[in-house]
């Protein structure tokens, strides 16, 4: 399986994100993990619509909007407007999830399902058909830096049986807590997208960590 490594800007320096998208580059990481957060569904407030589009007048990277947000329903053609190239929503905002994912494809855009570690992982099965993704959540969302939830194994392997079974096509992404060791579990039980981002960035060497969760 072809693994894809996703860098949270969550923890680079915001104040200087354009020196931050080039570094991300040159380290080899396939894609740029976006944290959307709306003090609300979570308790953080991070970046919006607008801050998207000013980062992307800097990269021409793979960009993967992980909304953790009350209902995504409207936000989700501001970030198309934006530059995502794939939004991520979660099973547990408001508003109507297949509808979501269906317009998210409709706008050309990649589809990703996320799940808390609290969510069973079977509630996000009747949605397969509709993602290009689903994010196993590894930590509960809100916060970079958190240690990785041992317990999330369990579904990761389960959701890869039940995918190559009927949807070999879905990818399945992990989110927080990922670092070298942790990155041995997750392939081991199937996931295929890796998002990090305290690894990543306190790391001496970006590509050498990198090289390393792959
Ligand atoms: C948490 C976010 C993650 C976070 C991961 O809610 O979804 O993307 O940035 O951070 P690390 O890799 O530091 O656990
Ligand atoms: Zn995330």
């Amino acid at each position: 399986m072809e693994i894809k490594v996703s860098a949270s800007i969550l923890s680079s320096n915001l104040a200087c994100m354009s020196d931050e998208l080039s570094k991300i580059k040159t380290a080899g990481v396939d894609w740029v993990h976006i944290d959307v957060m709306d003090g609300v569904f979570v308790d953080n407030i991070t970046y919006g619509n607008n801050f998207v589009a000013a980062m992307r007048n800097y990269s021409d990277m793979f960009f993967d909007t992980h909304l953790m947000v009350t209902d995504p329903t409207n936000l989700i053609p501001l970030f198309k407007k934006a530059g995502s190239d794939m939004i991520t929503i979660h099973i547990e905002s408001n508003g109507d999830t297949a509808e979501c994912l269906r317009l998210i494809k409709q706008l050309g855009m990649k589809t990703g399902l996320a799940l808390k570690p609290g969510t069973a992982v079977e509630e996000c099965f009747p949605y397969l058909p509709l993602c290009d993704m689903v994010l196993i959540m590894t930590v509960e969302p809100g916060y970079g830096g958190q240690g990785f939830i041992p317990d999330t194994l369990v579904k990761i392997k389960r959701l890869r049986e039940y995918c190559n079974e009927k949807f070999p096509h879905v990818s399945i992404q992990v989110d927080g807590g990922i670092n070298n060791s942790t990155a041995v579990l997750v392939k081991q039980a199937g996931a295929d997208v890796l998002v990090a981002g305290t690894y990543l960035f306190k790391s001496e060497d970006m590509k050498k960590a990198c090289e390393l969760l792959r």
